[in-house]
């Protein structure tokens, strides 16, 4: 498939190499020129690029930015996003990194906010597992999970196919509407769980909890350090 990848960090540079490695034709941009990409320039399969042009006519665009850059894309990368096939999300909400967003704190899940804000679909996936697993327990035994939440059909049934082909089970997790249920701070999110974890962990969360998964999220108050510290685990 062609797949074009904005955000080119933690997550996003992490996708683009497995999915390069998977045999797609991957498009990568970040907020700046492409000639700032020059180290994934020598991965097969990965073509560094504008960000309108890396996801203009793909058949999946990936999403891996903060949130607070989501109401700033340009016009020009918002309608070049109209022409993908699929969208993905990976984004997460921490105030901490991206200030605070009303109605992320009045409880609309992160991925229906993104969702509105492009004016199209998305499917949130990819933001409920670590970096540094992401990068590196593909296909580790027991074999890892990953969610997939967003409208059920054959759009679906392609990003399970691409958590799959990097070497995790995908589980479906219901709709955008349920995907607070992923989100930092609740039983499931960023830790090393099988199929059958990820899904009894899902059905642990209860909106009864809202405020309290919301705290966790809140406890992170140095988000670059913690990013840092990350660092040395990729
Ligand atoms: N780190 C994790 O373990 C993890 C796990 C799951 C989900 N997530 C979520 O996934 C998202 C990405 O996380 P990350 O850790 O990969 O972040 P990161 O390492 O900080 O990378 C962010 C990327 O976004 C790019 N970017 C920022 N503003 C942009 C814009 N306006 N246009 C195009 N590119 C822009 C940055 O490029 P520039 O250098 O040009 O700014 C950078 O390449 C976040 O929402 C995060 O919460 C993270």
């Amino acid at each position: 498939m062609k797949i074009g990848i904005i955000g080119a960090g933690y997550v996003g540079g992490t996708l683009a190499t497995k999915l390069a490695a998977a045999g797609h034709d991957v498009r990568l941009a970040n907020s700046k020129d492409p000639a700032t990409l020059a180290e994934f320039e020598e991965i097969d399969g990965i073509t560094p690029a504008w960000a309108a042009a890396a996801v203009t006519d793909v058949d999946v665009a990936i999403l891996s930015l903060p949130l607070k850059v989501i109401p700033k894309l340009s016009d020009e990368l918002i309608t070049a996003l109209a022409t993908a096939e699929i969208v993905i999300d990976t984004g997460n909400y921490y105030p901490a990194r991206d200030g605070r967003i009303e109605p992320l704190d009045q409880g609309t899940p992160d991925s229906e906010w993104v969702a509105a804000i492009l004016g199209r679909p998305v499917y949130k996936v990819f933001n409920n597992i670590v970096a540094p697993s992401l990068k590196h327990k593909g296909d580790s035994d027991p074999r890892l999970a990953a969610t997939v939440a967003g409208p059920s059909g054959e759009d679906k049934n392609r990003a399970y196919a691409l958590v799959g082909q990097i070497g995790f089970d995908p589980v479906d997790a219901g709709d955008l509407d349920q995907s607070w249920r992923l989100q930092p701070g609740t039983p499931t999110y960023c830790q090393d769980m099988t199929a059958d974890q990820i899904r009894a962990g899902i059905a642990a969360t209860s909106p009864d909890d809202v405020e309290a998964y919301h705290a966790g999220r809140d406890a992170i108050e140095d988000f670059d350090a913690a990013m840092v510290a990350m660092r040395q685990y990729m």
